[in-house]
């Protein structure tokens, strides 16, 4: 944790299990620790502050006791006036001493003509001399005198007393008084003596002063920052965030004009991200770095003032400036990362010196902090919520090819997310055909005309062609560049920008082109490529799939009807050897499916019964003529056999995993309700459901035609047996069912 130049402390992410840190975990850790850095290092200053003006509120205490005002050049004004009452002298004066540049400052001076802000060294003059020993010092005759400075030359000094102003053991300054010519003065001890007690008095009075002073700058630089955080929290996107500092940076220090500026690397072009005050027209402005002060603007990594500013700043507005203008160049730094600079740009005022003061300075980098992190943060939110984004379509996608062979439904999904959550313009799939060699537009999102773009181009066409023949990427980062492509497809009315194919290919063959179209600008960054890539990748093995399941289902349903027109076959070869009457196979097949729809057979069945049905006396095909054909009652003997027909069925049919379903009807067609049915005697709901339906229809079917042993039976014959062996042979429910099928003219 490092707050300044000033290692605060560490934080630690500890795991029980060995764990590889990614470089966006470490990214992130860095992120948040530069936070806590920062909202540790503030409440450390608040801790300061609050300490200091506890301190000072002692100090002030004293202070007012003896009456001293706290503006320090009040009471440096205060402190010379009281020094010459007390001397009865004319002339006074107070230096300062500067601790950084180890020099005296004359602050203040009555009585005499010489220059406020003259600088004394340590050992220097009068001054020098009392601030080095920190004793007072007595000259009779300051023009005879071997130590005066020459910055006094000229100056008709005459006697001089000077004492030190040293409080807790700091120097504070010097306190003088003195004679001009012709008048000499002898100071007294008594002299010396009063002045000394007078300057400890003034010592404590300055100190207090300034501690004031610096107390109350520091609560408004503390106040300004505040506002800048919280200013900056209400900015939750990475482009809400320069107006804000802009503004806030407006509000702080008085300026012409602010400017977020940054480096596009790609173009290697200056960009005007935001400006505010004067040429805030010109934001969004690009400039060339040809200047080499400006790529030296964008190298500093401290804040800088900018020389030949005027120049400076013409190169990146373009525009001539006429007064002189002061810019400072603050770099906006996140965890080493140079992010831009924020320049503030300020008229000279007529006569005024240039520069920003040195507190400015240092709220405008304090800004410029907060800005950098806040942006490095939103950076890395929005990079981390891209990649969700991302993530999520791509499963989505990923559920839809899973889910579904319908492409449509699939391309109708990847379009969707594409043009709804992955902020591309435009998009459509061309699909490409390998006999005619022509890529045809499939379906598309995003167009505004509603004809487009319905286009099919050769595969050699445009930049979709390329994109196939060269069997890569191709991206067009300005369309207007590639007038002809865009009419070719209609697309010229559309005010696309940037473009990108991408060819989609599973298994080494093309299958198709994904194309993408963007209104504005839009880097393809190698992430972003990556992505599309994937999704490009995804989709074609979708079609490639889909294709293949659609021409193993037609496969699939030309080898069902090739089977099933070879069951037919089987079944009139039966009806034939049989002697039964023409159609008597598919006459039970249509009753039983249309008995078993009634009785709420579920669909899926249906086929199975259907076949079953038409089968149901394949088992006869191992019956012996003379025993088939027999005119006569059979013997015992021949009804063993007649009786081994459903086992035939079975022998023959579970052996074709297609029929296997199907063998309930010629497995046990014979068994009956009772139990006293063949080949096992089975009873009541032991006998499958499509077997007791059928049994219904078949005996129905069989005693209404003529058989080698009988003639057929009359109707109403028939169905009076029917009802009489419900409950015997047959299931009483689906006698019932049948019945009223029957009387509804159904069968
Ligand atoms: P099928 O001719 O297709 O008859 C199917 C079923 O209809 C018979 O099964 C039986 O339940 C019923 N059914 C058919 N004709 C009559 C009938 O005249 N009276 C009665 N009450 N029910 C009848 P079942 O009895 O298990 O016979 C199976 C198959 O055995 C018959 O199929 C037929 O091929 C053969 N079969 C049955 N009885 C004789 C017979 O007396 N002579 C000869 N040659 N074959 C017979
Ligand atoms: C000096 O300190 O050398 C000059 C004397 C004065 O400023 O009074
Ligand atoms: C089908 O729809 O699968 C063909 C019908 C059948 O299998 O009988
Ligand atoms: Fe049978
Ligand atoms: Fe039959």
């Amino acid at each position: 944790l490092i707050a300044g130049d000033q290692v605060i402390g560490a934080a630690l992410v500890l795991y029980f299990t060995p764990h590889k840190f990614t470089a966006e975990e470490i990214s992130l850790g860095e992120s948040a620790a530069s936070q806590v850095s920062v909202a540790l290092a503030k409440l450390r200053l608040l801790d300061d502050v609050r300490k200091r003006a506890h301190e000072f509120e002692m100090l002030h205490q004293v202070a007012a006791d003896v009456g001293i005002e706290q503006d320090l050049r009040t009471t440096l004004e205060r402190i010379v006036d009281r020094v010459m009452e007390i001397l009865n002298i004319e002339h006074a004066g107070v230096y300062l001493y500067d601790p950084e540049t180890q020099e005296l400052e004359l602050r203040i001076v009555r009585g005499m003509n010489i220059d406020i802000g003259t600088r004394l060294k340590i050992g220097e003059g009068v001054a020098g001399k009392v601030a080095q020993t920190r004793s007072p010092l007595v000259v009779r005759n300051y023009q005879t005198w071997k130590g005066r400075s020459a910055k006094y030359e000229g100056v008709p000094f005459t006697s001089v007393l000077e004492v030190p102003m040293v409080y807790r053991g700091e120097m504070i300054g010097v306190l003088a008084v003195n004679e001009v010519m012709p008048t000499i003065r002898r100071f007294s001890d008594e002299d010396v003596r009063l002045l000394s007690l007078f300057a400890s008095q003034a010592a404590g009075a300055i100190h207090s002063t300034r501690l004031f002073e610096q107390t109350r700058r520091r609560l408004r630089e503390l106040e300004a920052l505040t506002a800048v955080s919280t200013a900056m929290r209400s900015a939750p996107t990475k482009a809400d965030i320069p107006p804000v500092v802009l503004r806030e940076i407006r509000k702080l220090v008085d300026a012409t004009s602010v400017a977020l500026i940054t480096l596009d690397k790609e173009t290697d072009e200056g960009v005007v991200l935001d400006i505010q005050g004067e040429w805030q027209e010109k934001k969004g402005l690009r400039f060339s770095l040809e200047h080499p002060a400006l790529e030296e603007m964008f190298e500093q990594v401290t804040p800088h003032q900018l020389e030949r500013a005027s120049e400076i700043i013409k190169q990146i507005i373009g525009e001539d400036i006429d007064e002189p203008l002061d810019v400072i160049a603050i770099p906006l730094v996140a965890q080493d990362e140079n992010l831009g600079v924020i320049n503030v740009m300020r008229r000279r005022k007529e006569g005024k010196e240039a520069t920003f003061s040195d507190i400015e300075i240092r709220l405008l980098n304090a800004t410029a902090d907060i800005a950098a992190n806040a942006l490095r943060r939103a950076e890395l939110h929005e990079q981390t919520r891209e990649h969700l984004r991302r993530l999520s379509a791509l499963h989505e996608i990923d559920m839809a090819v899973n889910a579904s062979f319908d492409l449509h439904l699939i391309f109708d999904i990847l379009l969707d997310r594409l043009t709804m959550q992955l902020d591309v313009d435009a998009a459509d799939i061309l699909l490409f055909d390998s006999h005619v060699k022509r890529l045809t537009y499939e379906m598309g999102s995003g167009f505004i005309s509603p004809t487009v773009p319905k286009m099919d181009i050769r595969m050699d066409e445009g930049i979709a062609g390329k994109a196939v023949m060269e069997r890569r990427i191709v991206i067009v980062n300005d369309l207007s560049f590639a007038r002809d492509y865009l009419k070719l497809r209609g697309l010229d009315e559309e005010g696309f920008v940037t473009y990108c194919a991408l060819p989609l290919i599973s298994k080494g063959e093309i299958k198709g082109i994904l194309e993408l179209f963007y209104r504005k600008r839009c880097k393809m960054d190698l992430s972003r490529q990556n992505f599309f890539q994937t999704l490009a990748t995804q989709t074609a093995i979708a079609i490639d799939n889909t294709r293949l399941f659609n021409e193993v289902h037609r496969s699939n349903l030309e080898l069902t009807r090739a089977y099933d027109a070879t069951i037919q076959g089987w079944s009139a070869a039966l009806e034939l050897r049989d002697m039964e009457t023409e159609g008597h196979s598919r006459r039970v097949t249509e009753a039983t499916l249309r008995l078993a729809t009634e009785m709420n057979v579920p669909d899926w069945e249906l086929p199975h019964i259907r076949r079953g049905a038409l089968l149901h006396d394949i088992g006869k095909m191992a019956i012996p003529d003379s025993i088939l054909h027999k005119p006569g009652k059979l013997t015992k003997e021949e009804w063993e056999i007649m009786h081994q027909h459903p086992i035939f069925a079975y022998q023959l049919l579970s052996k074709i995993d297609y029929l296997k379903p199907a063998l309930d009807i010629p497995y046990y067609h014979h068994e009956k309700w009772d139990g006293t049915g063949y080949p096992f005697g089975l009873k009541g709901t032991q006998i499958p459901l499509a077997a007791r339906i059928f049994a219904v229809i078949d005996v129905w079917d069989a005693l209404l035609s003529d058989r080698p042993y009988r003639k057929a039976w009359k109707e109403e014959k028939v169905i009076a047996y029917i009802k009489d062996q419900a409950g015997k042979h047959f299931d009483p429910d689906v006698v019932r069912v049948f019945l009223n099928l029957l009387k509804a003219g159904k069968i």
